[in-house]
Order: C-alpha cells, then sequence, then structure tokens
C-alpha cells in the first residue's frame, strides 16, 4: 500500500480534552490525516473543536451515535455535517426511517460539496446475548448486526463500525465500496487497556476494514508520531 493511502486508514481517536486534543492534532499533522472527536470532548467544546481540528487539515470523524426520531436525527446530521465533519455515526437500531433521514441530513449539509459519510453501529460491542435479550433481541449477536448492517445500506448509509472480528463478514455483506471501520486496534506489543478482542493494523485492513481507529497506542504513546508512523509503516508493508 502507498504511505499516502495507508495514511488515509488510520483514525486517531482523541478521547482527552481540548487542550490535549489540540497538542495532539498540531504534533500529527502530515502523520495522521483523520482525528475522531466523541461524545466527551464534542459535549465539552461542541462544534468549535471540530471546527479546529479542521482548521488545521484534518479530516474529523464525528462519533456521535445519532438515535433518536427521524426528524431529530436529520437535523442533527445535518447540523454535524455542517461543523465541516466528514464521517458521522448513527445507531442501526433507530431503524430505516432514521437511516434514511440522517442521509437526507448530510445531503442538505453538503449543497453542491462533497456530503460527510454516514455509518452505523449495530450491536455495541459492549453488548453480549444477555444484554441483547434484555431489550427484547432474541437473535445471535452476529445475526442482529447483519440485519442491521444490510437494513443501513438498503437506506442509503455508507457502511458500519464494527470490531476487526467482523470486518471480513461485514465486507461480504456490504461489498467493496461500504466503509467499514474497526476500533479494537492494538499494534503486536501494545497495552490492551480495556479493549479484550483485538487484532493489529494489519490483520484488521487485511480482513476488510476500510479504516482502524487507534486511540492510546498513539495518544498514549511517549512519541505519538512515531506510534503513528510505526501503524503507517506496517500498513504499507502490507502486500
Ligand atoms: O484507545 P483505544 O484505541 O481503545 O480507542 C478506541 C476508540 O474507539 C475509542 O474512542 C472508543 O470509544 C472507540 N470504540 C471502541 N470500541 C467500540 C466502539 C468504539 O473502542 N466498539
Amino acid at each position: 500500500m502507498l504511505e499516502t493511502d495507508a495514511r488515509e486508514r488510520v483514525i486517531v481517536a482523541l478521547d482527552c480534552d481540548r487542550t490535549r486534543a489540540l497538542e495532539l492534532a498540531d504534533a500529527l499533522r502530515g502523520h495522521a490525516a483523520w482525528l475522531k472527536v466523541g461524545m466527551t470532548l464534542f459535549y465539552a467544546e461542541g462544534p468549535a473543536i471540530v471546527r479546529e481540528l479542521r482548521e488545521r487539515g484534518f479530516k474529523v470523524f464525528l462519533d456521535l451515535k445519532l438515535h433518536d426520531i427521524p426528524h431529530q436525527v436529520r437535523g442533527a446530521a445535518e447540523a454535524a455535517a455542517r461543523t465541516g465533519a466528514d464521517l458521522l455515526t448513527i445507531h442501526g437500531l433507530g431503524a430505516g426511517a432514521m437511516m434514511a433521514a440522517a442521509r437526507e441530513g448530510v445531503e442538505a449539509a453538503a449543497r453542491d460539496a462533497e456530503r460527510a459519510r454516514v455509518i452505523a453501529v449495530t450491536v455495541l460491542t459492549s453488548m453480549d446475548q444477555a444484554a441483547l435479550s434484555q431489550i427484547g433481541v432474541e437473535l445471535p449477536v452476529a445475526d442482529e448486526a447483519d440485519r442491521l448492517a444490510r437494513l443501513a445500506h438498503d437506506n442509503g448509509i455508507d457502511g458500519v463500525v464494527c470490531s476487526p472480528q467482523e470486518a471480513a463478514r461485514m465486507r461480504e455483506l456490504l461489498g467493496e465500496g461500504a466503509l467499514i471501520v474497526t476500533p479494537g486496534v492494538r499494534p503486536a506489543g501494545a497495552a490492551l487497556g480495556d479493549q479484550s478482542r483485538v487484532a493489529t493494523p494489519a490483520e484488521a485492513i487485511g480482513r476488510g476494514a476500510s479504516h482502524i481507529v487507534v486511540g492510546r497506542p498513539i495518544t498514549g504513546a511517549d512519541d505519538p508520531v512515531a506510534a503513528c508512523d510505526a501503524i503507517v509503516t506496517e500498513l504499507v508493508e502490507l502486500a
């Protein structure tokens, strides 16, 4: 893989406060193309943080996992896309009309420019069979994830966020053009933290992920730039 392509595949998760987020962004300029802003940073800092990261030349994955009535999600997706975010998340459990509304929202925000992409969370990796059963879902976790991924695809959603373990299955299900974004990625030898079922960056991409989300192995490293570059090198070396 070319180095520029490899850099496009790595999304660095900024699970930290604004000061540290901007410090990391300044350091990672030219080394990472994508940064992820999650709920904690967004609810603390609002749309300004997305704009600040965009101004520094990054693409932003705004991971707010929208889930509400279609009208509200349409408006939220439009507003989120107007911050300049390039990629948004919604919950597949919101069902077809809600997902179609998210797509309409990002289209309304784009006008003639390139629209933000939207990906769906199927089953949160924190949920097991017992948790699904609590909310009345008796399908096996994998079947439920497949069902929601197909529903997302049929409603104009660009792909899914899933674990590296599900990436090959999702690629098969959704086809070549889909975005398949996988967190739970750890370079060989990195601390697992609270992640349990992990894959290396090369494994995740090899199984069909279009992008990998990497947080602490980069942001918690003594040298985040070197840690990011090492991941890019691992992908460049991938056939
Ligand atoms: O630090 P780490 O690499 O574990 O960060 C992974 C990022 O991906 C975090 O922002 C986390 O919220 C997110 N994520 C995850 N597992 C999921 C979904 C999202 O780790 N199933």
